[in-house]
């Protein structure tokens, strides 16, 4: 579907360098991290400002066109993924910090700012930005707002939400709000910013965004722990949060994802175990000694066959990089990656990875399941191939049985990732008719022509 030439005009006059309409630019954003749902937009707007997206938003809703935001499409449940004729705004160039405050722990960034290096301007002040998803080399702190982003150390530091102060955000009709403030105390009225934050581009536009900061740890140690059997390695986190221990990193890799990060970063990794787990602990170096003391005789009690440590923050970072390399890993081995996100309450690990190994191997399918352990929230990845009907017909049989389990634990579909297009078949079992209509009816209050990110979430 194309976009009629008039409204072509208005956005090339509203940014004149920033309109993209040949096929083959298009083309490249067309997609997310989940790149079997692509879709052709009618056009891409590069926006440098917040007035150039008041005047998008004000073209597109005079002529009912839909909107798509997006940062860098790192997204993993189709949530930027355009509609078709869509106009895609795309904010990476809006991309300044505009104010780290060491004297209130707070920065300001535009929405198009990278995530690590809002960390990184924070670390110059020994301050320091938690939440650290996989990508966060590439994503941009408008799209984990958005989509509510975890990462790996969230068992710890919680997820983006927790560090979210104010929005700037554009509305449906192109009004600009400022919602939440510096004060780390605000209860006037509802919690506007909240509503916004893993809102998934459905309510508004966010512009800017105002982040809490921690004083940077002052000493932290990691550790690889190798084990025979993924339930040992289950043990072992149960183990440790039933001995008061938050560390803030407690991830696995089950066999597979061992095999495929270790074929794609040769780092190392043996091979042949069934299930490695990485281990971080951060704080006064007294007690990250004494944590990691603790979690290494933890993992040795259950069966670990070898705990390595890393002897400096260059291997340390070597261990997390790899572990954050595990879905592209993984999405090498077969054309089309099928990557959940479900999360159950941690009494409930070890029943749910055991019921994914089960499921995948009686439908006869390649599983790699990875994850934030400590946290309850499990990434099997299913290797497939699209054009395999009966296979995919085989993984729809497994996804919906796990999805069933992951629901009668009293788990989420999704806990990092969002529903965008991926999950949207399950948001209404998993919230019940009467919390999912109320979701819709804060959708229609807002947004009554459904023009933003149209079909993400729900229908
Ligand atoms: C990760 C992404 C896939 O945990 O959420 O690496
Ligand atoms: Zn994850």
């Amino acid at each position: 579907m194309d976009l009629s030439p008039q409204v072509l005009a208005q956005l090339a006059a509203v940014c004149p360098d920033g309109l993209l309409t040949a096929p083959e630019d298009l083309a490249v954003y067309g997609f997310d991290g989940t790149a079997a749902l692509k879709q052709r937009p009618g056009a891409v707007v590069l926006v440098r400002s917040t007035q150039q997206v008041v005047e998008c938003v004000r073209i597109a809703a005079a002529h009912s066109v839909p909107i798509v935001t997006r940062g860098s499409g790192t997204g993993l449940s189709g949530g930027s993924v355009p509609v078709a004729g869509c106009i895609v705004l795309c904010l990476v160039q809006m991309d300044a910090i505009l104010e780290v405050d060491p004297n209130n722990l707070t920065l300001r960034a535009q929405s198009g700012a990278i995530t690590q290096k809002i960390d990184e301007a924070a670390g110059k002040h020994g301050l320091f930005y938690p939440p650290d998803p996989g990508s966060m080399k590439i994503s941009t702190i408008g799209g984990n707002v958005a989509e509510n982003s975890g990462g790996l150390r969230g068992l710890k530091y919680g997820v983006t939400r927790d560090y979210v102060m104010g929005l700037e955000v554009v509305l449906p009709d192109g009004r600009v709000v400022n919602l939440g403030n510096a004060c780390v105390k605000d209860v006037a009225g509802y919690s506007m910013k909240d509503l916004f934050i893993g809102s998934e581009g459905t309510l508004g536009i966010i512009t800017e965004v105002r982040l809490k900061l921690l004083p940077r740890p002052a000493a932290r140690r990691t550790m690889l722990a190798m084990f025979e059997r993924m339930e040992d390695a289950a043990q072992t986190v149960s183990a440790i949060i039933a001995a008061r221990i938050i560390p803030c990193t407690l991830e696995f890799l089950d066999r597979m994802t061992i095999r495929c990060v270790e074929d794609f970063a040769r780092i190392g990794l043996p091979t042949d175990c069934g299930a490695i787990l990485l281990m971080e602990t951060d704080g006064h170096p007294a007690a990250v000694a004494e944590e990691a003391q603790q979690m290494e005789a933890l993992a040795r009690l259950h069966k670990a066959r070898e705990v390595r440590t890393a002897k400096d923050a260059s291997e340390a970072t070597t261990l997390a990089t790899a572990r954050r390399s595990a879905f592209s890993a993984l999405a090498r081995v077969r054309p089309t990656t099928i990557l959940e996100d479900i999360t159950v309450p941690r009494s409930a690990l070890a029943e749910m990875v055991g019921f994914i190994a089960e499921s995948a191997a009686r439908h006869r399918l390649q599983v790699g399941t990875f994850g934030h352990m400590g946290d309850g929230n499990l990434h099997p990845t299913f290797l497939t191939d699209e054009r395999d009907h009966e296979e995919m017909a085989r993984v729809h049989l497994a996804l919906e049985e796990i999805v069933t389990k992951t629901l009668s634990l009293g788990g989420t579909i999704t806990g990092e990732h969002g529903v965008g297009l991926a999950k949207k078949q399950w948001i209404r079992k998993q919230l019940g008719d009467a919390s999912f209509e109320l979701m819709r009816q804060i959708k229609m209050a807002l947004d009554p022509r459904a023009l933003l990110n149209p079909g993400k979430i729900f229908d």
